[in-house]
């Protein structure tokens, strides 16, 4: 089978998108770039690559078949959209893009150039969502009819200092309740059809110029409620909560460990692993095979990745319209 050849742009967490295209014997890590030229030049040792000086070193490289972009939130649409223009397909950073034009846009590209795309949604790798989205298809709850998530970010420092402070286009919602949109749909099987949202900046005292706090509302076709808040200010562990209801079943997943409660009101305990770090490059891995064998299916598709954009991006006018209950257009 053919190995992929990969570039990684930014050096953040893209650090862990060279690290596992090292790891994966169907890949093959060719360049890396980062604006800190030392971080790159010191990666580059480490992972035995080449250094891009730029990021249009590896968009424009015949010698790449997949542009990694784990760049700035303001730089993905313009770096996905021309890598795709130069027949590459694309593993990049939540969000994809950050306006419902660009989303257009970029929809529109790969299907020009029938290039495949995937989006490095974390929570779907975790053993403990994974069996929670077993038992669900077993019919265990009968019907969900609310669920209640909270992305408690707990790290107050990566919004007043550095890139997110200073990006124009920066959202909370895109940047970081995307995770829980895309877990709750991804776990139900639904998408909603409206949303709505509302939010504050008291936790920073108004340091930021976006809301560090906010409360989205999804409502589904069927009647089911999700409700998110996502806190970038919280005194709190970086957590991902969760609380699902259904008739004969009831799931919770907070600090004090996941539980199931069933209609006596026993409860017992889930012991899976959260939050499974270990397992974060199965997203990668399982595009990389992808795109090497069509016929395997990628974890996170272009249609998942699209469908919890949509309901952020949709959310995010709900912010700006006081709280307006939105349709939700799919892009
Ligand atoms: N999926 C996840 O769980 C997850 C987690 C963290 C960050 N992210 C996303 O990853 C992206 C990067 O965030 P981060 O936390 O790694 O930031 P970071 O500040 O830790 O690292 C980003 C690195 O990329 C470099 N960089 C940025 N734009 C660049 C460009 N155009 N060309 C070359 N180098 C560039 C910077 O110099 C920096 O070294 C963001 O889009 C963020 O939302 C996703």
């Amino acid at each position: 089978m053919r190995q992929i050849r990969c570039g990684v742009i930014g050096l953040g967490i893209g650090e862990a998108h060279a690290a596992s295209c090292v790891n994966n014997p169907g890949a093959h890590l060719q360049k890396i770039c980062d604006f800190d030229h030392e971080k790159a030049r010191n990666l580059a040792k480490k992972y035995n690559c080449r250094i891009a000086a730029h990021a249009d070193d590896i968009i424009n490289d015949p010698e790449i078949d997949l542009v990694i972009i784990a760049s700035y939130d303001s730089y993905h649409f313009e770096q996905a959209g021309r890598a795709i223009a130069n027949g590459k397909d694309v593993y990049i950073e939540k969000p994809a893009v950050c306006t419902a034009d660009q989303a257009k846009q970029l929809r529109g590209l790969i299907k020009k150039h029938s290039r495949s795309i995937s989006s490095n949604l974390v929570l779907r790798t975790c053993p403990l969502f994974q069996n929670l989205k077993e038992e669900i298809q077993s019919g265990s709850f009968k019907d969900v009819y609310y669920i209640q998530a909270a992305y408690l970010w707990g790290r107050v420092y990566k919004i007043l200092d550095g890139w997110r402070k200073e990006d124009p286009g920066y959202s909370i919602i895109a940047g970081a309740a995307v995770h829980l949109v895309d877990l709750i749909c991804w776990l139900t099987g639904k998408l909603p059809d409206r949303v709505s949202a509302c939010g504050n900046r008291l936790a920073t005292g108004g340091k930021t110029h976006f809301d560090d706090f906010a409360a989205l509302r999804l409502n589904f076709p069927d009647g089911l409620i999700a409700e998110i808040t996502v806190h970038g200010g919280c005194a709190h562990p970086h957590f991902h909560e969760l609380r699902m209801y259904g008739s004969e079943k009831t799931f919770y997943h907070d600090l004090s460990g996941s539980r199931w409660i069933n209609l006596k009101g026993e409860i017992s305990n889930e012991a899976s692993e959260y939050p499974a770090k270990n397992l974060r490059h199965l997203a990668l891995d399982s595009f990389i095979g992808h795109l090497a064998d069509k016929t395997a299916p990628a974890m996170i598709t272009a249609d998942d990745m699209f469908n919890s954009l949509s309901v952020c991006l949709a959310a995010e006018r709900s912010l700006k319209q006081n709280n307006e209950s939105i349709h939700i257009n799919y892009y």
